[in-house]
């Protein structure tokens, strides 16, 4: 015996499997609004502060929102500099990456981005770990290098 509605079950699974993570994290005015949250958090957490005395927040803001829009599957373009590149010489310890990940997480918290898409997102984000990081310490709050080069303003 075939269950009532079963056709129609399986497809709005279907459907469900199809949208992307950034479907189902809001789309871009959701992005919007964690990355910018995001970026304020960042901006009072003296253990990762000091590395952004130099940045231009406008850029880095439109950056983060192109990257996360694009590496979540929506329509936007990243196309700012390479994450090995635009951390090089930054002087990032381990802790301080995990600092950011725990802003990361605790704005998500806040958003009410349920667990799966949470996982999903720091699964995509863990991974460039390796290329930002270059001091293998739990240290925070480490000074930016004098000779670090930060990106040119957003024209
Ligand atoms: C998965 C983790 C991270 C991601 C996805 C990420 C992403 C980005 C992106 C997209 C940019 C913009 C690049 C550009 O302007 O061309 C950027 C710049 C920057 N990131 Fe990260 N980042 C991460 C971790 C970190 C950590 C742990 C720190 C320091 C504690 C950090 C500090 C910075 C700073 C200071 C800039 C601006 C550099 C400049 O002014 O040129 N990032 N990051």
């Amino acid at each position: 015996m075939t269950a009532p509605h079963s056709t129609n079950l399986v497809r709005t699974e279907e459907m469900a499997m199809a949208q992307t993570l950034y479907d189902r994290l809001g789309g871009l005015n959701a992005i919007t609004a964690v990355v910018g949250d995001f970026r304020d958090r960042v901006a009072r957490d003296d253990r990762i502060n000091l590395k952004f005395a130099r940045t231009d927040l406008a850029r880095l803001t439109k950056m983060l929102i192109d990257q996360v829009c694009e590496a979540t599957g929506g329509p936007c373009h990243y196309n700012g500099r390479s994450m090995k590149e635009a951390h090089a010489g930054m002087k990032v310890t381990k802790g301080e990456f995990n600092a950011l990940v725990e802003d990361l997480v605790a704005t998500l918290k806040q958003f009410k981005v349920p667990s799966a898409e949470q996982e999903e997102l720091l699964a995509i984000l863990g991974p460039l770990r390796s290329e930002i990081v270059e001091v293998d310490s739990n240290e925070v709050g480490t000074a930016l290098p004098d000779l670090f080069q930060p990106a040119p303003a957003l024209a």
